[in-house]
């Protein structure tokens, strides 16, 4: 039935109107079903984050379309030749797919199969990594046989329930325990000056995350890349706020960041928070959320929850955020698959 479904690729600078019309259809059928009491996102604003151009990164996206109605959407990503940390991430193509619900299970999600195991090819990738939050994609991905290797979890902390005074008591219990640690404020991109110490920094930290049983590499971040990330924020209207600790000797010890935008502006996204291993256990790590939450709440009244993402298996961060008042919102699973293994399933 769906033979003659033929994917064809999408160039978001030269997409034409009607494409924009079928794919502004399909993610709202897709907000409605997924998030329907979130904001979605306006169109234009979504359109220009598809135009963003991506220095470290390869990506392809598609469609399969009948009738003038987009049926699925297919993206994929893998690192660019050169890239930082090329060499250890090469051989992992990212992707992610959507059948609109009226059209499941008819083989449009296995139609994809062929075009993702060319792509693998082309760029010598030999794993897959597929991300699912909803029972249909971990369906389709047991059916698939890859292996869920990461639990992951969305968690929110809705700001009319913050306890304040608990929160003031972290930042007083950060300051008094580590009376020596200096803690810096950044609203908007961190100063190109204090870049590469940062980028160093964060990369070191991110690899301290739990992966789990994860295939994946290291992770590299340089100063070339935090300017595309702010040029790509600044071009759709999106603010980092970033909060760090040094110690005497003038290392930073700790990070966390989060992002607001006046499209979403309900909504803070809490990015990464890490604390060096030498400077755990010292309270740190809720004196820098601290501060944060009582920054963005006190920068965007009109704000009515953080959202973040954890591995499942994150006690201490979890620990943290649960004390703070985050709670569990969707869990979901990174599922990981051999390219020969995927060929076989064709
Ligand atoms: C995952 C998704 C893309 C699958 O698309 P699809 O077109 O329904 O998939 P197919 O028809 O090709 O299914 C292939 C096989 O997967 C299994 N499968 C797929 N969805 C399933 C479900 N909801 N329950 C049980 N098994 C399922 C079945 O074995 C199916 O074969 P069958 O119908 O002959 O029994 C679709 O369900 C979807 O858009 N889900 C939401 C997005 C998502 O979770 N994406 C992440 C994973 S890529």
């Amino acid at each position: 039935m769906v033979k003659h479904l033929v994917p064809a690729p999408v160039d978001a600078n030269s997409a034409s109107a009607d494409f924009w019309r079928r794919y502004h259809a399909f993610r709202r059928d897709r907000h409605l079903e997924t998030r329907p009491d979130d904001p979605l996102l306006p169109d234009d604003v979504e359109e220009s984050k598809l135009r963003q151009a991506h220095n470290f990164e390869i990506l392809y996206r598609y469609e399969i379309a009948r009738d003038g109605e987009m049926l699925s959407w297919l993206g994929c990503n893998t690192i660019k030749p050169g890239a930082p940390g090329y060499e250890s991430n090469r051989h992992v193509l990212h992707a992610g797919a959507a059948v609109l619900r009226d059209h499941r299970r008819q083989g449009v999600g296995r139609a994809w199969l062929p075009l993702v195991v060319e792509l693998m090819d082309r760029h010598g990738c030999t794993i897959l990594s597929v991300n699912a939050d909803e029972e249909s994609g971990h369906a389709f991905l047991r059916w698939l046989g890859a292996e869920a290797r990461l639990s992951d979890a969305e968690s929110r902390l809705q700001l009319a329930d913050v306890d304040w005074s608990m929160v003031d008591s972290w930042i007083a219990d950060g300051e008094t325990r580590s009376p020596d640690t200096r803690l810096e404020q950044y609203d908007g991109p961190i100063p190109k000056a204090m870049r590469a110490e940062y980028a160093a920094q964060l990369s070191s930290l991110l690899n301290t995350i739990p992966f789990e049983q994860l295939d994946h590499g290291e992770i590299v971040i340089t100063p070339p890349q935090m300017s595309e990330w702010y040029e790509r924020m600044a071009a759709v209207q999106e603010t980092s706020h970033t909060v760090v600790t040094r110690e005497p000797d003038g290392s930073l010890s700790a990070m966390t960041d989060t992002i607001w935008s006046p499209h979403m502006p309900a909504v803070i996204h809490q990015q990464f928070t890490g604390v060096r291993p030498d400077a755990r256990g010292r309270g740190i790590g809720k004196w820098i959320k601290a501060v944060m939450v009582r920054r963005v709440h006190e920068l965007y009244p009109e704000a009515r929850w953080i959202t973040t993402y954890n591995a499942t298996s994150n006690d201490p961060m979890l620990a943290i955020n649960h004390a703070l008042g985050f709670r569990r919102h969707r869990a979901g699973a990174e599922y990981q698959i051999s390219r020969d293994d995927l060929a076989k399933k064709i």
